[in-house]
């Protein structure tokens, strides 16, 4: 009998040279380069950069993406009418997944849409990573009330999207602070939304799909829907003096602390410290401290607790990015989507690595059912009424 990791644990899958993780001393790495070093100057155009190429761009050709990038923001009349169609109280994430989705049925390559040249692709990624953050901002400006502000091709891809949201240029601040966060996010390995957008690949469906398969796979609270868990566990928190007691709470409860814990991370997550420094830095700059009080004095008593020390939980991504994203004026339910606005980019790199080497990703599962049953006629299946469980 095979052995079975339950949750495919440890289980090394396939090769790629997209990025490295070492869980046990909280290494992660691009394409070579560790994020300490991309953190402090890397923009997200050049981390899209070297993800899709796999070397840092030079200077004209991370001009020739920006502009690339900034030429295909624009939503057509369709993909306006459908937002403005959805109801307000939408998921935005289910707008993101379905946005993507649409994204595909206005492809003018369409007639070639089974292709899986490298080029087409390229211009596909473009496509997705540049039209999502126009839906995504659309969509949060009409459940407010605001009308949609259309992209501008002269910024950047972060200050572009702060600037559809909110309709004013944004702060150098602001847009560093997202950057970076956009940055850190990009990629990480065989995570289980890639796993499943390279799962759709392998089928040698298109990128579209492949992407969507991601979205949905991201949304769920063990992934990227933790973050909005993360800033509504603050909120509930409430203020620095509830955090002890909430802790004791969540012990004695057996509830689980979101942000907390990590499949592969046997230690601090290393994207955790960057976005800490930051919510620091904007809590300054806002006179604001309360979130990032809350959450480091969460980690403190997490990190001194032997049930957490025990299991090795520590902070993971989730952790300050949530108090980040708020502090950019973003409501929680907005941060799983600005997730998936960055995956985007890995993705869309795996993606591409799966056509280049694909074989069809189809494992088994060992079968525990019953067999050799015969056949009921309806009749002599009894009739005690429906088992609504069904
Ligand atoms: C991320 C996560 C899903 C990883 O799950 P996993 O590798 O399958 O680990 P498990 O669920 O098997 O947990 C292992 C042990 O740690 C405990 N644990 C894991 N995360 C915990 C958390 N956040 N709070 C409290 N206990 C936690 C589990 O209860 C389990 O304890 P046990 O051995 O006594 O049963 C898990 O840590 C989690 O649910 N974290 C909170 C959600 C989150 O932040 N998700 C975003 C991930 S980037």
């Amino acid at each position: 009998m095979a052995e079975i990791k339950a949750g495919l644990e440890g289980v090394v899958v396939g090769q790629q040279d997209i990025s490295f993780i070492n869980g046990e001393v909280g290494e992660l790495i691009y394409r070579g380069y560790h994020i300490d070093e991309l953190a402090p100057s890397a923009s997200f155009e050049e981390i899209v950069f070297l993800l899709w190429h796999g070397k840092l761009p030079t200077k004209q050709e991370l001009d020739a993406l920006k502009e690339r990038l900034a030429s295909c923001r624009a939503l057509n009349d369709s993909q306006m009418k459908f937002l403005k169609s959805i109801p307000h109280y939408a998921r935005p994430m289910s707008v993101c997944r379905t946005g993507v989705s649409q994204i595909a049925l206005y492809d003018t390559s369409y007639q070639t849409l089974e292709v899986y040249e490298r080029g087409t692709n390229l211009a596909r990624a473009d496509n997705i990573l540049s039209q999502a953050p126009t839906i995504i901002a659309a969509f949060s400006r009409l459940r407010r009330g605001f009308k949609p502000i259309p992209p501008r091709e002269d910024l950047d891809h972060a200050a572009n999207f702060l600037w559809m949201l909110n309709g004013k240029d944004p702060s150098p601040e602001a847009v560093r602070a997202f950057d970076l966060y956009l940055v850190l996010t990009a990629e990480h390995g065989f995570n289980a939304s890639t796993f499943s957008c390279r799962v759709t690949a392998s089928t040698w469906a298109n990128i579209y799909a492949s992407v969507v398969s991601g979205i949905g796979t991201l949304s769920g609270h063990s992934h990227g829907g933790a973050v909005q868990a993360v800033m509504n566990q603050f909120m509930e928190i409430g203020n620095i003096d509830n955090v002890e007691p909430w802790f004791n709470g969540c012990l004695e409860t057996k509830k689980r602390i979101m942000g907390i814990g990590h499949r592969v991370y046997k230690t601090l997550d290393p994207r955790a410290p960057h976005l800490r420094a930051k919510v620091q830095e904007l809590s300054k700059l806002s006179d604001n401290r309360k979130w990032y009080d809350i959450a480091i004095k969460l980690e403190e008593l997490a990190s001194k607790n032997e049930y957490f020390q025990e299991r090795k939980l520590y902070p993971n991504v989730d952790f300050y990015s949530a108090p980040l994203l708020y502090m950019l004026g973003l409501e929680p339910d907005m941060y799983s989507p600005m997730f998936a606005l960055s995956r985007i980019a890995g993705w869309c790199a795996h993606i591409m690595g799966q056509y280049e080497n694909n074989r069809l990703i189809r494992p088994r599962a060992e079968y525990i059912g019953p067999k050799g049953l015969k056949w009921t006629p309806m009749e002599e299946r009894g009739n005690f009424g429906a088992d609504t469980t069904l």
